[in-house]
């Protein structure tokens, strides 16, 4: 993202798309989507993902995007921009990104452990015992105590905020565009190496063959939370984006586009670890864990996994880095743009959120664990988690689509649209934002959450 302050903006289509998916693509489609997946009973949960992603959410990603264009304002101020009196429907978005952060670098802070721990050799330790590993490490047991989970913590909180201090935010920006489509190749590499294994196809038929059956009301509102998540949408980010965006980019085709490369990287790392996970019995049981768990017991037995399996981490700490960033930098910019303080003291407030909310998570596996229906078995990560992404973002989401359906008008964005191209799907859009989408959303969020607290 362009620095916050001035209103730069990207250089043409392609740009804007990289640097928009740069964004979109990180821990969410690959530690988020395919524990997921498997809560959520494999095919069916990829299908009921696919089918939302391309309506709702390239619809409010298109609406974000040209909302942000249009009023050339970030998520605080736009909705102000328009009508002072829903203003706060901005600052309630601003909220999530600081939900979000926190957790995100602890996810983060595991990650730089693994890559930590394979570049160390230790590649069949992180896969005894069946990945005992990651719980053990995250309850405390290894790694001594504080030492553990707390040091990755803070190891990839530095690392994130040294990258906004030191003004490489751009550069690791520009470097990640280039490794992106690295990762994406060893994605590849590594799951073509799985299929080969004898009883991985039963795994790929579990991920891809839709059962029915096992759909139920949660499985809707967990796919549209796993959507908003990994398209960065419905928390005001993509408002922000739209706002650096030349007026000359197709914004609709350009929507498609980022939709189309997030949800095929998230359904690519969801075949290279829930069959995985699938053959080696983890089924859904360990939830969170589940790509700290499986991919270990890959590289301990692949050709070459000594080299491969660091690779890889250093390349998912570095797309989990750009994506921590740009979020953290959101935060800061909300206390800029909404709270009027300056950049420094912006700075310490998101890293004290980041401190706090993040030890939280951290000792939520220990000391000060929490066991509500929220927390989804995870202590405090779990409840940010949902707080943020089954609750505030499909609440946001609805109350964006009213807005834009009866506040601001869809003319508002049509226009907008209209002028870099012809918006060939306008009267879907339409109806999508003013009746389909806020009428089916809140039934999701109604039914869904009855799934989520009932158990
Ligand atoms: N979409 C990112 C992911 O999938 C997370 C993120 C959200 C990044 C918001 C930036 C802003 O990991």
């Amino acid at each position: 993202m362009p620095e916050t302050g001035e209103r730069a903006s990207f250089n043409g289509k392609l740009g804007f798309i990289m640097a928009t998916s740069a964004s979109a693509v990180g821990l969410g489609n690959l530690w988020r989507f395919p524990y997921e997946t498997s809560h959520y009973g494999g095919g069916i949960f990829v299908l009921v993902y696919i089918v939302l992603a391309f309506t709702f959410g390239v619809c409010l990603l298109l609406a974000e995007l040209s909302f942000g264009r249009r009023t050339g304002k970030s998520c605080v101020a736009a909705f102000g921009e328009v009508s002072r009196k829903h203003r706060h429907i901005g600052y309630l978005a601003a909220v999530i990104p600081m939900l979000i952060v926190p957790y995100y670098c602890v996810i983060g802070g595991w990650v730089a452990k693994w890559l930590f721990e394979s570049v160390a050799g230790n590649i069949s330790g992180l896969a005894a015992d069946g990945g005992a590993y990651w719980f053990d490490f995250i309850s405390g047991e290894t790694g001594a105590g504080f030492g553990g989970p707390t040091l990755w913590f803070l190891v990839f909180t530095v690392l994130c905020m040294a990258c906004i201090l030191a003004g490489v935010k751009n550069g690791i920006e520009k470097l990640s565009k280039v490794l992106m489509p690295a990762l994406l190749v060893l994605m590849v590499g590594i799951t073509a190496y799985e299929l080969s294994i004898p009883g991985a196809w039963d795994g790929v038929v579990y991920y891809l063959n839709p059962d029915i059956g096992a759909l139920s009301a949660d499985t809707f509102l967990g796919a549209v939370s796993q959507i908003f998540y990994s398209l960065s949408i419905a928390m005001g980010i993509a408002i922000t984006y739209g706002s650096y965006t030349k007026k000359d980019v197709n914004l609709e085709q350009s929507a498609g586009t980022v939709t189309l490369i997030d949800s095929g990287v998230a359904v690519l790392a969801g075949l290279m670890i829930v069959p995985v996970a699938f053959m080696f019995g983890f089924g859904d049981s360990n939830g969170m864990g589940l790509m700290f768990e499986a991919l270990p017991q890959v590289f301990v037995s692949m050709p070459g996994g000594g080299i491969i399996g660091p690779v890889f981490y250093l390349l998912v700490l570095l797309a989990a880095l750009t994506s921590a960033v740009s979020l953290a930098e959101t935060c800061t910019s909300v206390f800029t743009d909404g709270a009027g303080m300056g950049r420094r003291k912006s700075m310490l407030a998101t890293v004290a959120i980041i401190l706090c909310l993040g030890m939280a998570c951290v000792l939520g596996f220990g000391p000060l664990a929490v066991d509500i229906p929220m927390s989804q078995g995870a202590g405090w990560l779990g409840v940010f988690d949902t707080l943020a992404n089954s609750i505030l973002m499909p609440v946001i989401a609805i109350l964006m689509c009213l807005f834009i359906g009866y506040v601001a008008k869809p003319e508002f964005l049509e226009e907008e649209i209209e002028i870099s191209s012809r918006f060939r799907l306008k009267r879907v859009f339409r109806v999508m934002i003013m009746y389909v989408c806020p009428v089916l959303l809140t039934l999701m969020l109604v039914f869904g959450l009855g799934g989520v607290f009932g158990g």
